[in-house]
């Protein structure tokens, strides 16, 4: 059996990263999932930029969609990241020429991804996204494989690394807003469009997905209730202290006989609880679940190495044959998405925590 050829599209931090650990830890992989994964060819917008890794032994395309299409390659691997334009264009192209597609980019899921994993069923390939919600830590294989036994009833969390970054630098050392993003920006953590981080945009991406898994219906981000947190200050943050409470960008799904809720806020957070605990980059994700009970993964939620790291798992998976459908169930077995009512009280919205 030949290598299992990657593609790999985007070059940027994750994308470095994941150049390394494949050069890295290569050897490794192919003991353990018994076949060897080489990356064939890549694609960015700038050939010549530096990316501080080596990259003369792999064929250069220009055009993201080409190297989707191209025959030497058997999994396409998307990091360039936009919910339409390239990033959809070339999934597309890989999945209709038959290609297994990982991908990190949840914009393009939540807007895309019931079509994009119908497509690829139809075409007998698999369709993964473990870095796409929580950077490094393995919510997606969890909710879909590690819990299958279970009904699952709330899924919620710190899912966004630059907001905790933000609001944890700020409550610490009291630094700005506006600091705390650049220096976010400048550890790779953001978006290229950081909107998308510190409106809750990014963060609904994440729980629409992880919602679809847990819950088995159709991906609905428009359901999703969303304020983020630009309008927070210091002294929003230093009266929650003085209450008790630490303020954390959460989001939150909850199953109940009156459908699911969606919702992603800043949420005062009683300072015993482990989420207020969560400092940084670090994501936390709670799952209630009928047999299992409660559990919470945390881990780095943003960055290029711990990214690569859930990107390599999709793509061992392939290397070990194990074709895992994207939702853990048909996509055309998805239940249609029913909203239900939320509470709302007083300025904002109600939540507990358990
Ligand atoms: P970057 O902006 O650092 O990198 C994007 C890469 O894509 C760059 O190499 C860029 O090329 C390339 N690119 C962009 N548009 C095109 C295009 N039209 N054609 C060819 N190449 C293109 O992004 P990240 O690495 O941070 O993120 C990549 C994906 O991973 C996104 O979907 C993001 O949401 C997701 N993600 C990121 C995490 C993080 O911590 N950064 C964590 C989890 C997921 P060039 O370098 O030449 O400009
Ligand atoms: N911008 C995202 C974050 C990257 O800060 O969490 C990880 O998805």
């Amino acid at each position: 059996q030949h290598a299992l050829r990657l593609g790999v599209a985007g070059l940027g931090t994750v994308g470095a990263s994941l150049v390394r650990l494949v050069q890295r830890h290569g050897n490794e992989l192919a003991v353990r999932s018994g076949r060897a994964v080489v990356i064939q060819a890549v694609s960015a917008r700038s050939r010549g930029r530096d990316r501080g890794v080596d990259l003369s032994a792999m064929r250069w395309e220009d055009d993201p969609v080409a190297l989707a299409r191209a025959e030497d390659i058997d999994v396409f691997v998307e990091l360039m990241g936009g919910a339409e334009g390239s990033a959809l264009a070339s999934v597309n192209a890989a999945l209709d020429a038959g290609k297994h597609v990982v991908t990190a980019n949840k914009a393009l899921l939540a807007a895309h991804g019931g079509a994009l994993a119908r497509k690829a069923e139809a075409m007998g390939v698999s369709l993964n996204f473990e870095a796409a919600a929580a950077g490094g830590i393995p919510i997606i294989k969890t909710l879909r494989e590690a819990l299958a036994g279970n009904t699952i009833s709330r899924v919620y969390g710190i899912l966004n690394g630059t907001c905790n970054y933000i609001l944890t630098r700020m409550e610490r050392e009291g630094l700005s807003f506006d600091a705390c993003l650049a220096e976010a920006q400048r550890l790779g953590y953001a978006e290229a469009d950081p909107t998308f981080d510190i409106d809750g945009h990014d963060t609904a991406h994440k729980l629409a997905l992880m919602t679809a898994i847990a819950f088995g219906s159709e991906i609905d981000a428009e359901a999703i209730y969303v304020e983020g947190i630009r309008s927070i200050t210091s002294a929003d943050i230093e009266a929650a202290d003085e209450l008790g409470y630490r303020i954390k960008l959460l989001g939150v799904a909850t199953r109940s006989d009156s459908g699911i809720e969606q919702r992603v806020h800043p949420t005062m957070v009683p300072k015993s609880s482990p989420i207020a605990r969560i400092d940084g980059v670090t994501n936390a994700v709670a799952v209630e679940a009928d047999f299992v009970g409660r559990l919470v993964l945390q881990g780095p939620g943003a960055g290029g190495d711990a990214t690569a790291s859930a990107v390599m798992s999709d793509i061992a998976d392939l290397a070990r044959g194990d074709l895992i459908g994207t939702f853990g169930r048909p996509a055309t077995a998805l239940a249609p998405y029913r909203r239900a009512t939320m509470p709302r009280h007083e300025g904002g919205y109600y939540i507990r925590l358990s």
